[in-house]
């Protein structure tokens, strides 16, 4: 483990494996679309479930190779600018785990307990993502501040940092940075659609200059010798897709796995991912194709590697709203079933992130005290946002936090929704989602 500032061991304590309820399958259900609150807009096509006709062996891979990297099982977090920190990576390794007691008294008759090459004791998680980075900003950076956007811990291992950038010589240098601190691969942005980021030609502005894209992939592999990997969309828009010439550059450049978010730059995140684009790619190259784009549940997950033949899925929004997505899946792949959580395994893991916020925000000396207390503060309120999204009550609950200043504050009114749920009664699993699942416009900056 290189880096001075890659620390070790967190002490964390998450509900024990076991602890969510036997639930043979999350509810989905039709969502008309409506307000959550001010600053919160609903994302239609995410909320309406996808019908899947799925053959029953249909299962997420358990374990995938990119280059020397080992991926088990083969789910990834997708990167998220804003969200996929060094802390909420930790928390969803943490949340992921799943042990062979997990569900293996459960079973029911024909089918099996946990099995061996699905029994990851560390996490449903295979790998980890960091939020994209600027490679211009990386490389021209002091080593101080760098830290603030590469720290990483040594359970994230394994762990791959993003880069977006348009330079060869300058996403080769913050390249070799990303290996010398110890990260186990690096991956190139070529998705984001942010107006800053396209402006510079970085990002999805790349998917129109494919001669450029074929520089970058030889200037990083010629740099590094750890995995690299690219995450693209499907191209510009309907008339420019190049998602499946741009696989087969990946792959005659040598990079080692290719991620393909099927959406062009022009759709943002409306209408449905369009997975046929995913089984193309994995028909033309021999390198992993993971595939991302609309998994809410591990039916979704299951149904993408049976229409795709994906080698490994990638989880974005789903992971802030259901931090047990990828336990889930893993245990649906072993089991054919899955738990859900109870209210009060809700609470704790909403308790449990906020402290290793509060912990981070602690240990952290990047930034000046009150900044730090400021962005612990603003992290709870979005969390408490995503994550109690159809949880019956959770829209009051998200204006109340909206008024908070302090972490406290936020805490108080968490500890007091929670509590007068289980003083109600409440302790069985949710059963359908009752509000939709929603971002804040502001957010989906990215990708
Ligand atoms: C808040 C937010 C930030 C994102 N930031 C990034 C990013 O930094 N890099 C990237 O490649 N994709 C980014 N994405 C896109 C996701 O990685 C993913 O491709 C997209 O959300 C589709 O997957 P999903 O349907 O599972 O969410 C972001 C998405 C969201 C919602």
């Amino acid at each position: 483990m290189a880096g001075a500032h890659v620390r070790s061991g967190t002490g964390l304590r998450f509900p024990a494996g076991g602890s969510l309820t036997s639930n043979p399958k999350y509810g989905n259900k039709q969502h008309e679309a409506q307000m959550a609150g001010k600053g919160f807009t609903v994302k239609k096509d995410w909320d309406n479930p996808r019908e899947h006709a799925m053959p029953a062996d249909a299962r997420v891979p358990a374990a995938v190779c990119l280059g020397t990297v080992r991926v088990t099982p083969a789910t990834v977090l997708a990167p998220m600018a804003g969200v996929t920190d060094t802390v909420f990576r930790r928390f969803i390794r943490h949340a992921s785990l799943f042990t062979a007691a997990a569900g293996s008294d459960e079973a029911g008759p024909g089918e099996s307990a946990i099995e061996a090459d699905v029994t990851n004791t560390q996490s449903g998680c295979g790998l980890l993502m960091t939020e994209f980075t600027s490679a211009d900003g990386l490389s021209r950076m002091r080593e101080s501040k760098r830290k603030r956007y590469l720290t990483f811990y040594d359970d994230e291992h394994p762990i791959g940092a993003q880069l977006f950038g348009s330079n060869p010589e300058t996403l080769a240098d913050a390249a070799r940075i990303v290996e010398d601190t110890g990260f186990n691969l690096v991956d190139l942005n070529l998705g984001c659609p942010a107006k800053r980021v396209v402006g510079c030609n970085g990002g999805s502005g790349l998917l129109r200059d494919l001669p450029r894209v074929g520089e970058l992939f030889r200037a990083v592999r010629k740099a590094v010798t750890i995995p690299f990997t690219v995450k693209f969309r499907l191209g510009w828009n309907d008339n420019q897709i190049i998602c499946v010439e741009l696989a087969r550059m990946a792959e005659a450049e040598g990079l080692n796995a290719v991620a393909l978010h099927a959406r062009t730059r022009e759709q943002g995140y409306t209408g449905q991912a369009r997975w046929e684009w995913i089984a193309q790619i994995k028909q033309t190259v021999r390198i992993p194709v993971i595939g991302n784009g609309d998994i809410r549940t591990p039916e979704d997950a299951a149904a993408m590697v049976a229409q795709t033949g994906c080698d490994a899925v990638m989880i974005g929004r789903a992971a802030p709203s259901n931090p047990w997505i990828f336990r889930q899946i893993a245990q649906y792949t072993a089991t054919g079933r899955y738990e859900l959580p109870t209210v009060q395994d809700r609470y704790r893991m909403i308790r449990a992130y906020f402290q290793m916020l509060l912990d981070e925000a602690a240990a952290s000396q990047v930034l000046p005290r009150d900044a730090r207390h400021g962005e612990t503060a603003g992290k709870m309120k979005q969390f408490a946002s995503w994550f109690t999204h159809g949880v019956p009550g959770g829209a009051k609950l998200r204006a109340a936090i909206y008024q908070m200043r302090t972490g406290a504050e936020v805490l108080a009114q968490v500890d007091a929704f929670f509590q007068a749920k289980l003083d109600g009664g409440e302790t069985e699993p949710e059963s359908e989602r009752e509000e939709t699942s929603a971002f804040p416009e502001d957010a989906l900056v990215c990708d």
